[in-house]
């Protein structure tokens, strides 16, 4: 028996994904709102081209090792996002330091359900008139969010359907939503570009985003490329860990990291190539982040030919992305509980999800709503459950990752399937470069360095 065979568990999952489930799944948790708000404003901040080429080197050098790290670690400990890690190492000290990306998880999921909210609102909206109607999207979305108790309703309605695909099982649920989605994301997204690129502002706004300034690069630049390149991939809090354990031997853990890189990357430039267009043709200002979809956006569909059409698929785009992402966040506790408490997957659901949705509350009410005001050290609710989970627990969870694959978890090259040289470098780019860069990325985000 061979040293691989005799360190890990046998048992196969005995609910879990198809070959092509599993990739469109893992695709669909990574594509979302960061790629379409988030990426677009930080490049045009932080010189253009030259933040994209830095973000695909992060993709490559940092992304794809971590991804496959995780996925490795999820089938080969075949558990939750904590229990994985404590299986393969054989240390309850592991488990408790995966237990911080679950927690992690949790809170991201909190927030993120919120701005999930906003894009079904925007979306039932923009099929009933509001792009021809509105002229003051500004005053619009302000009033909307802070009604305060809409966002909270909305909120609810999109924590509800991610209740409901993730209680009905990994092939029954998670994949069946996924494979009905994206495809309908990708031609919906086909759809836009082809449209941007017609417009009379294309060719400034694509010189603008692939015509590199490295004038404009600065340190700074690198470390939100590689913050945004661990969002965007779901990495540092067990999302990939989790579905991992839900893949059996046959399915290629190399292929599919690559699947999902190459997918998040395709994404992010199909995404500059609608927005910078749009932004340049219109004259608007493409430096903002929510502010950049939910009022930007809608003024240059008002403006645009067939807009209301357009935008329509843009925010129905917009929602099926971002809950493909959110429920691969709930599945995390959800597979926690499930594990550690012996709950029912509906139980574990819908108890999660409550507990989701009352810590959304406070997030929905304080961005930009009744609650703004409240604020601690210069953040309201929102951006304090938005800067621990995303600045602190992430980073901190892909660093545990990179430790743990890098030098505890020793099979863990078989389990990835990596011939000896491949295996080589994966270690190194897992034992040197890419704990050195998070850690310089953990201590930027918590302000103890500046450049
Ligand atoms: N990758 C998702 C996005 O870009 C966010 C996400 C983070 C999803 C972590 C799952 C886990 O929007």
């Amino acid at each position: 028996m061979s040293q691989q065979t005799k360190n890990l568990p046998q048992a196969e999952p005995t609910d879990g994904f198809s070959k092509s489930g599993f990739i469109i799944s893992a695709v669909g948790s990574s594509v979302g709102l960061g790629n379409i708000w988030r990426f677009p404003y930080l490049t045009s901040q932080n010189g253009g081209a030259a933040f994209f080429l830095l973000f695909t080197l992060c993709l490559l050098l940092i992304g794809l090792p971590v991804l496959l790290a995780e996925l490795a670690i999820g089938r080969g400990g075949r558990g939750n996002a904590a229990s994985s890690f404590q299986k393969l190492s054989g240390k309850k000290a592991w488990g408790l330091f995966g237990l911080i990306s679950v927690l992690g998880s949790l809170l991201i999921m909190s927030f993120y359900g919120v701005v999930t909210g906003w894009t079904l609102h925007y979306s039932v909206r923009s099929f009933t008139g509001f792009l021809n109607r509105q002229s003051d999207y500004a005053a619009s979305f302000q009033s909307f969010t802070g009604s305060g108790y809409w966002p909270v309703f909305w909120e609810i309605i999109a924590m509800a359907i991610t209740c409901w695909v993730v209680a009905k099982g990994i092939s029954g649920g998670i994949e069946k939503f996924n494979k009905v989605l994206i495809p309908a994301m990708v031609v919906a997204l086909l759809v836009l570009m082809v449209n941007a690129l017609t417009l009379s502002g294309a060719k400034a706004g694509i010189d603008y985003f692939l015509k590199p300034d490295f004038s404009k690069l600065t340190p700074e630049a690198g470390l939100l490329a590689l913050g945004h390149a661990f969002f965007s991939l779901s990495l540092g809090m067990g999302t990939m860990v989790t579905y991992g354990s839900y893949v059996n031997k046959r399915q290629s853990l190399k292929s599919a990291s690559l699947a999902v890189v190459g997918g998040d990357l395709v994404y992010a430039l199909i995404c500059g190539l609608i927005i910078f267009p749009t932004s340049f043709t219109y004259g608007l200002e493409s430096q903002q982040g929510p502010g950049l979809v939910f009022i930007v956006l809608p003024a240059a569909f008002h403006a645009m030919p067939f807009g209301a059409v357009l935008g329509g698929i843009f925010f129905v785009l917009l929602a099926i992305a971002a809950l493909t992402s959110a429920v691969s966040m709930l599945e995390v506790p959800v597979a926690f509980a499930m594990e550690k408490w012996k709950w029912t997957r509906t139980k574990a659901s819908v108890a999660i999800t409550a507990v989701c949705v009352l810590l959304g509350v406070p997030a929905a009410l304080s961005a930009e709503g009744p609650w703004k005001g409240y604020v601690w050290l210069g953040r309201t609710v929102f951006d304090w459950l938005d800067y621990t989970a995303s600045n602190l627990l992430l980073p901190f969870g892909g660093l545990l990752v990179t430790l743990f694959a890098g030098y505890v978890w020793k099979t863990s090259s078989q389990e990835a399937e990596l011939t000896p040289f491949w295996s080589r470098v994966w270690r190194w780019l897992l034992r040197y470069l890419a704990p050195v860069v998070i850690v310089l990325i953990f201590l930027y985000s918590a302000g103890l360095l500046r450049f």
